[in-house]
């Protein structure tokens, strides 16, 4: 159904509002100081976390699927409320950074709760629970939920060791183009983040269905597992045909599509299986391109999907015959070569080759996604996992300088 004509001529001034900051924040590319890339040998016995990498291990809530959408994040609120407000109030100071008095967070204020009507259920009541319990406006939290669609770049990894047990291991990198502090060599946002990370057991009757780790406030999911199942990451997909064309139509009101990091929730929730979780996957049309990364339970069960918004562009898949023993992604298609400025792909797999299939485990895996530049300044959590146990573990990290921005 269309709303009158106001409401959507409005919206769709909005629209054109939100694609120009996306564009801008993101074509303010690279600055060449930060060339040639800080690397490093692949590092060993970096496991158990310690030393100045490691800023921490991660806190474990429950949300209680048994409970009404609206009162599930209550308690996560009730504990992050200001860390979520710092974190909001930095990226109100960029986006009046970018647009000068206050114009574009009046929009939000005002235009993004009608956005969170036209959101699939359970994901509007969600936002609208964690707008009350953390009493920072709708329209706020519906530009925070959004924003992992757009910014996160990361290194995802799955990998089977010589007894056929799969290993899924992620760094997340996330805040990249919001705000480089100079002084801090941080970036704002990739701070800010830090304190919201939690890892988080979705329970139905008092037991466990999935466990994620998350950021308090993001109802969507980037990186899970449904124990003795299956364990899946997301990453972002860059392409023309990108998440802001998705966005826009979504706002347009062709609202088809699923918002990328909704998908892997309700895949998470509801997948009972890797071959079940594989086609939802690979066929649900999508607001923006990703790579889903998905391990199983038994041997072969590790795969990149990489999508386009309407289908499935390829298959990686683990192949033992062919010597393939461990799929990996970061930001770039994996038949194309990564961008010479952002390339973690290389390093990654020349350690995880180093290190060998019969050596793979959660500790030598952590020690690949230890090494520079798989970790880099965005660098917020490293979270392994593994379906035939259920056992999610993360740690918050930190790259002091020197070490890559991204
Ligand atoms: C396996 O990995 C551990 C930890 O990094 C290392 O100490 C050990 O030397 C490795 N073993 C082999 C056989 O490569
Ligand atoms: C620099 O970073 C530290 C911790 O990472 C933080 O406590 C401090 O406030 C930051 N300084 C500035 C000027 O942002
Ligand atoms: C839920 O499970 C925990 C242990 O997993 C137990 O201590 C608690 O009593 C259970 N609660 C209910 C309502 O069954
Ligand atoms: C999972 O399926 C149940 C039952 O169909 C539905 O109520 C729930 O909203 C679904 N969860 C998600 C996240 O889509
Ligand atoms: C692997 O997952 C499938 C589908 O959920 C399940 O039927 C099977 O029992 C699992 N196998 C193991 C070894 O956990
Ligand atoms: C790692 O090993 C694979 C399989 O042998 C090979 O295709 C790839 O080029 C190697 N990569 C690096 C960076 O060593």
């Amino acid at each position: 159904m269309r709303e009158p004509g106001v409401g959507h001529l409005r919206r769709r001034n909005m629209a054109l509002w939100l694609m120009c900051v996306l564009l801008v924040v993101k074509c303010s590319v690279v600055s060449p100081q930060f060339v040639p890339p800080y690397t490093e040998e692949c590092r060993t016995g970096m496991y158990p976390p310690q030393g100045p990498t490691f800023k921490g291990a991660v806190t474990w809530y429950t949300v209680d699927l048994d409970l009404p959408p609206s009162k599930r994040w209550a308690a996560i609120m009730m504990e992050k409320r200001s860390d979520v407000v710092k974190m909001i109030d930095e990226i109100k100071d960029l986006a009046d950074a970018l647009v000068p008095s206050g114009k574009l967070i009046d929009l939000v204020d005002k235009e993004l709760p009608l956005i969170v009507d036209t959101l699939p259920y359970p994901f509007n009541e969600e936002l609208r629970g964690v707008a009350a319990a953390s009493g920072v406006p709708l329209g706020e939290i519906a530009l925070f939920n959004l924003f992992y669609e757009v910014f996160t770049v990361c290194t995802s990894i799955v990998a089977e060791d010589t007894t056929g047990n799969l290993i899924h291991a992620r760094n997340l990198d996330f805040g990249l183009f919001l705000g480089w502090d100079v002084k801090n060599k941080s970036w704002l946002i990739t701070e800010k983040l830090k304190p919201l990370v939690v890892n988080v057991d979705f329970r139905r009757k008092n037991s466990t269905v999935f466990k994620s780790t998350s950021f308090a406030g993001y109802v969507g999911i980037l990186t899970g597992i449904r124990p003795h199942a299956f364990t899946l990451t997301i990453n972002e997909r860059f392409s023309i045909d990108g998440g802001y064309i998705g966005i826009l139509e979504w706002l347009l009101h062709h609202r088809d599509a699923m918002w990328m990091g909704f998908l892997t929730r309700s895949v998470l929730e509801n997948a009972t299986s890797y071959e079940e979780a594989k086609n939802s996957l690979s066929q649900t049309k999508l607001l923006a391109p990703a790579y889903y990364i998905l391990g199983g339970n038994q041997t072969g069960q590790g795969c990149i999907i990489t999508r386009s918004r309407t289908e499935s562009l390829s298959l990686l898949e683990i192949n033992l015959k062919m010597n393939r023993w461990y799929v990996l992604e970061t930001n770039y298609d994996h038949w194309k070569d990564p961008l010479f400025l952002d390339d973690r792909r290389t390093p990654a797999m020349k350690c995880m080759n180093q290190t060998t299939q019969a050596n793979i485990s959660i500790k030598t895996m952590y020690d690949v996604l230890s090494t520079k530049p798989v970790l880099n300044k965005l660098t917020t959590y490293t979270t392994m996992m593994e379906a035939s146990t259920g056992k999610l573990e993360a740690y918050i990290r930190d790259c002091p300088s020197p070490c890559m921005p991204w």
